[in-house]
């Protein structure tokens, strides 16, 4: 039988079967509106409530200051536009990173359209903001700095604290898109200094369907959605319940092992970084080599072009990536590679490997067999190589 490893966890996880089950009974059973008085819909306002509770939690943050979304994009989406819009008479001007996923990167173009000025700021060779560039670029009219936690491509940590402590002292709020962090590192909303927050339930074993917005209590913004006044008049639409249960035990059981999975994938990942650096010659990390997810790695190799890295590993068995699912369509090169200093051609040759829940180790062995075989043969047949 054709083997089939998923090495591509960042993309989206499969669902905890754990989740599965506590999520079931809300389909048929437990299937009411949180807006009706009713039994059944009491029943789901109570289950609504408590998973509220249970996801403020993982970042130590208050049950009243999570709206729920359907996705990390429409976060994204609320955080800047709900800002902008909210805080357009104090000022027009809002900082992001130049590395930001695109439902940033969009949002803040569409801003721009609309009379906003948007700063990007530049990375270092590893994808790190420097937080004194943050610093440097806060204006009188500065409504709001928005940087990811970590990288979707390269895996990234950012300096989130030292940047939420420069914008909470500049009084600039402070938006962080932690898709990929979420249930993967510790969160600490009130040690970082944070304001606003976007996470995702199908990152971290959760369904797809759910995800939410932090909101620190007391910070207005205005909705994309308007109707019926759920989520406190901020996100209009009939609640989303057994995903948004799910999203909820998905926390719970990260919550329960974070510290230890954490360990056990980056042991994992840093045997795949080291081998491969070592035995593919020109290979190179992405990303910064200690500041990085536990479950990302993500190399470019001289003379390869990734699609054919990918489809070659494919039919290997080996599910991995060439950049962010999301952008993977797009023949341009990745916008966070060209921003760490690789030429386009480097960027075209990346691949992005990343691990989670079910990743054994003889899976990482098996990478390790085929890969150096995949690129010799790429290698061989490869239209930059110099021969
Ligand atoms: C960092 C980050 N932000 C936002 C998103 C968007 O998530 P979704 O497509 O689930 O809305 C992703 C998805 O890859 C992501 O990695």
């Amino acid at each position: 039988m054709r083997k089939k490893i998923y090495m591509d966890y960042a993309a989206t996880t499969p669902v905890d079967p754990r989740v599965v089950k506590a999520i079931l009974p809300y389909f048929s059973e437990k299937f009411g509106n949180t807006m009706s008085l009713h039994f059944f819909g009491q029943e789901a306002k109570e289950a609504l409530e408590e998973s509220r509770e249970v996801i403020a939690d993982l970042i130590k943050a208050k049950a009243n200051e999570i709206i729920f979304t359907s996705s990390a994009t429409e976060s994204n989406n609320l955080a800047l536009k709900g800002i902008a819009f909210a805080n357009k008479n104090k000022g027009r001007h809002i900082i992001i990173s130049s590395i930001e996923h695109p439902c940033i990167m969009e949002s803040a173009k569409w801003l721009e359209k609309e009379g906003f000025e948007i700063t990007r700021l530049r990375v270092d060779g590893y994808g790190q903001v420097d937080p004194d560039d943050i610093k440097k670029a806060i204006r009188k009219d500065t409504i709001l700095v928005s940087v990811m936690h970590a990288n979707n491509e390269i895996g990234t940590i950012e300096p989130i604290e030292e940047i939420g402590k420069i914008c909470r002292e500049k009084e600039v709020y402070f938006h962080t898109d932690a898709a990929q962090s979420f249930g993967k590192i510790s969160i600490d909303v009130d040690k970082m200094n944070i304001d606003l927050l976007t996470a995702s339930s199908h990152k971290m074993y959760g369904p797809k369907g759910a995800a939410c917005l932090f909101i620190r209590e007391g910070i207005k913004i205005i909705p994309l959605l308007h109707g019926g006044g759920h989520e406190s008049g901020l996100r209009s639409s009939t609640i989303n319940l057994a995903a948004i249960v799910g999203f909820a035990e998905a926390c719970e059981i990260c919550k329960k092992g974070i510290k230890k999975e954490s360990q056990r994938l980056t042991k994992l990942r840093d045997k795949l970084i080291k081998r491969v650096l070592d035995e593919i010659e020109e290979s190179y990390l992405n990303g910064h080599p200690k500041k990085r997810l536990p479950n990302n790695a993500n190399f470019w190799f001289k003379f390869i072009e990734g699609e054919s890295m990918v489809i070659q590993l494919d039919l290997l068995g080996i599910a991995a990536s060439t950049g962010s699912a999301c952008s993977s369509e797009k023949l341009e090169p990745s916008h966070v590679l060209l921003a760490i200093g690789l030429k386009p051609q480097e960027a075209h040759g990346s691949l992005r490997l990343s691990l989670g829940r079910w990743t054994k180790e003889k899976e990482i062995d098996y990478v390790l067999e085929v890969l150096p075989k995949v690129i010799k043969k790429l290698r061989e047949i490869s239209p930059f190589k110099k021969h």
